[in-house]
């Protein structure tokens, strides 16, 4: 049996994902061009699916076992901050248990499981509840899973940007080794800062990204360097302040997101939002760029759009989470201890754990009563990949080759 007659068998897929057939393959080919169109770049997830992972999805439909894309590895479950936002408050925390000595067996255990031609090609270190830089390991990390040839992404809420190690090494160093820094900024002045996330840091988040763009020029290191900001009512006011500030403080980009834990609010400051965000683009230029995350729609959406039941569960193939404690779960929002792991992999080789039948059964019943909200792009590519293991691979296909012009673009 492989590994898709055990997904197909679990009665899931025939259960909930073909509820609504298809009227005809005029529908199909609509539909198909609907979800390669709904987004330009860099939020394109399902162009992105077919362009950059086509070989993945097709040894994934073809029920090949096929290591995870990304690999979210989380140091720690404690965080410096209390953001009044953060989806992680919610949360029981996970035991830290990933030191220096696990974090060079984990790296090794990561980078050995190869299958089908696949592998983990990029570890990011975040957390649902912690903060990775609370955690030296996490800089050891970085350093390792470049030296192994992958992709490095880091998310941090910035407060130990200017930190060094007892050997005086600049934090700085081994973070401009990675490839992309997502810095949570949040806010436009340090007045907002101190209100939504507890302590009075705005000065030196910014001193500290203000000093690594300024080395990251000097190494010329390909880091690039992108800020975030949650907007919730008591931050929107600050958008367009906040894009003027990263962009004068040596970022490349801020991203928007909303405060998925309070969509009702969003819903209320939607227009307020959106001419913020129309104001935050005039910020552009060729070296700084303006992203947002949602459409309007989709801050009107009353939670569809963030929903993680309006689909099937596919992410589950293309990424992974491994939490505080040295588990693994299946997605970044729902490691914490009110979740059931899939085993240790301090204790147990990822391969083993990954195929494990038990594994594959329980990620087959995918969403769950944990799954609430999923991530923008998760939500995105579940609902597309939904409708591809529908139209089946020919079909894909044939599709993508008919539209490639669109793929592209
Ligand atoms: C939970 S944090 C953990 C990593 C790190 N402590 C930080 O703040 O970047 C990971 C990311 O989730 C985002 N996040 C937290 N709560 C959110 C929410 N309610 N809506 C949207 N994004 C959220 C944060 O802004 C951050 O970029
Ligand atoms: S800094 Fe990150 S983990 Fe800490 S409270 Fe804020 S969003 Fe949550």
């Amino acid at each position: 049996m492989n590994f898709n007659e055990l997904y197909f068998n679990s009665g899931s897929l025939t259960r909930r994902h073909f509820s609504s057939d298809l009227e005809d393959s005029l529908d199909e080919g609509r539909l198909f061009l609907r979800f390669i169109q709904k987004a330009k770049k860099p939020c394109d997830y399902e162009r992105q699916l077919l362009r950059d992972h086509a070989g993945r999805l097709d040894a994934i439909m073809d029920g090949a076992l096929v290591p995870p894309y990304e690999l979210e590895i989380q140091p720690s479950g404690a965080c410096n901050l209390r953001c009044k936002h953060c989806f992680g408050r919610f949360y029981p925390h996970l035991p830290d248990k990933i030191g220096l000595t696990e974090m060079k067996s984990l790296v090794q255990n990561v980078c050995s499981f190869q299958e089908n031609g696949f592998r983990v090609e990029t570890a990011k270190f975040c957390g649902t509840t912690g903060e990775p830089l609370l955690n030296t390991a996490t800089l050891y990390g970085i350093e390792r899973f470049k030296a192994e040839g992958r992709k490095v992404i880091l998310y941090t809420n910035g407060v130990l940007l200017n930190g060094a190690l007892p050997d005086s090494r600049p934090y700085r160093d081994f973070i401009l080794q990675a490839d992309k820094l997502n810095l949570s900024l949040d806010a436009g002045s340090a007045e907002t800062f101190k209100k939504i996330k507890g302590a009075d840091c705005f000065n030196n988040v910014l001193r500290g990204l203000k000093n690594l763009a300024q080395r990251k020029k000097e190494i010329n290191s390909g880091l690039n360097i992108i800020t975030s900001y949650v907007i919730g009512n008591e931050n929107c006011h600050e958008i367009s302040r906040a894009a003027k500030i990263a962009r004068e403080t040596g970022a490349n980009e801020i991203w928007f997101r909303v405060d998925f834990t309070n969509l009702r609010q969003i819903k209320e400051i939607a227009p307020a939002i959106k001419e913020s965000l129309d104001e935050a683009k005039t910020f552009e230029d060729g070296n700084f760029r303006v992203v947002s995350v949602y459409s309007e729609n989709e801050f009107n959406s009353n939670g569809a759009a963030f929903s993680a039941q309006k689909s099937g569960c596919f992410n589950h193939y293309f990424w992974a989470c491994i939490g505080p404690n040295g588990h693994l779960y299946p997605c970044g929002h729902r490691t914490h201890a009110g979740v059931e792991s899939f085993g240790n992999v301090l204790e147990h080789p990822l391969r083993d754990l990954w195929a494990n039948r038990e594994r594959i059964q329980k990620v087959s019943y995918l969403p769950d009563k944990q799954c609430t909200v999923c991530s923008p792009s998760s939500g995105r590519r579940n609902e597309f990949v939904d409708f591809l293991f529908k139209i089946g691979f020919d079909r894909t296909w044939e599709l993508c080759e008919r539209h490639q012009d669109i793929l592209n673009s």
